[in-house]
């Protein structure tokens, strides 16, 4: 495919992602934005693509949204480009998402990085919103979903002050998962990525599904829409294979439906 601001690969069942403005530390303008979504898109698609995987190439994951883009937009230019109606389809993908973030993830970074399922990270990374400086705020669900993982106060401590957190911070805050050395991040991730490919996929995608309902939906909804997705699972010849092998003691060749 042709793309100007990222790079796609497949490694196996995993499909890649790669941010590739590394000269300005992959600022996101809005082609890339729209780049990136329409490649996850098309991964979403590929039955052979089980699990996606976003990185940055150079020294940085993303310093942000592109301010050189920014610099002389209004509110109604901004209201006609509606830009952020991007993000919110790039949350709809049913494919696990994993973050693999190396040096500087701000702003609209940030954002993109906070819209994987799990965050793997370099112990260089550093993470935070800086929008504040530029008289601005988060804009692509950096108030909403920060506040979901780190509560109010500590939120508006780092929305607000605009520092940069680091990895071990926001390991400690559940912001990543896990840290690795700058230079063995990527295919630690991509060691987690080709395992979690190998577990029955739609297994995987109705557990994505319901984890998210319970940091969107009120618990008693949450509950109904997991017990809905497990007795769906039911209609799939994988959870016969998977309850047949353990059975037979043998293990299991998950087909995908
Ligand atoms: C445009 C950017 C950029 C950005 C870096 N660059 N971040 N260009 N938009 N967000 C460019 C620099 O202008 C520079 O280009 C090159 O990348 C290298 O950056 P330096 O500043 O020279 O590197 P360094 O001194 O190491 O400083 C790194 C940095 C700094 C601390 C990350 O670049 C910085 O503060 N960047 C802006 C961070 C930020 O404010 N992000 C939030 C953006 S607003 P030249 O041509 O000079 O070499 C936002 C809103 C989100 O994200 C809304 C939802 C999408």
């Amino acid at each position: 495919s042709n793309y100007q601001h990222i790079l796609t690969e497949e490694v196996g069942p995993v499909g890649v992602v790669w941010l590739n403005r590394p000269n300005v530390l992959n600022a996101l303008n809005r082609v890339m934005v729209r780049e990136i979504l329409e490649a996850l898109e098309r991964f979403d698609r590929k039955e052979r693509i089980r699990v996606i995987l976003l990185a940055g190439k150079g020294k940085a994951f993303a310093a942000g949204a592109d301010i050189d883009e920014m610099a002389e937009e209004n509110t109604i230019s901004m209201e006609l480009l509606n830009q952020f109606a991007d993000w919110d389809r790039l949350a709809q993908i049913k494919t696990p998402i994993i973050g693999s973030v190396h040096g500087y993830c701000l702003g609209g970074g940030f954002e993109l990085a906070l819209l994987c399922d799990m965050m793997y990270a370099a112990s260089d990374a550093k993470f935070g919103f800086p929008e504040v400086n530029l008289a601005v705020m988060p804009g692509a669900g950096g108030t909403q979903r920060l506040t979901k993982l780190l509560g109010k106060t500590r939120a508006l401590e780092w929305i607000w002050s605009g520092d940069m957190m680091s990895a071990e911070e926001a390991l400690s805050f559940g912001v990543v998962n896990k840290l690795y050395p700058a230079d063995t991040v990527f295919e630690e991730t991509l060691n987690f990525a080709k395992k979690l490919a190998e577990k029955p996929p739609l297994a995987v995608r109705m557990i994505k599904e319901a984890v998210h309902k319970a940091v969107d939906y009120p618990l008693q909804e949450g509950m109904y829409f997991e017990r809905k997705n497990f007795y769906l699972l039911f209609s799939s010849q994988d959870q016969k294979e998977g309850m047949k092998a353990f059975m037979e003691k043998r293990k299991p060749d998950f087909k995908g439906y």
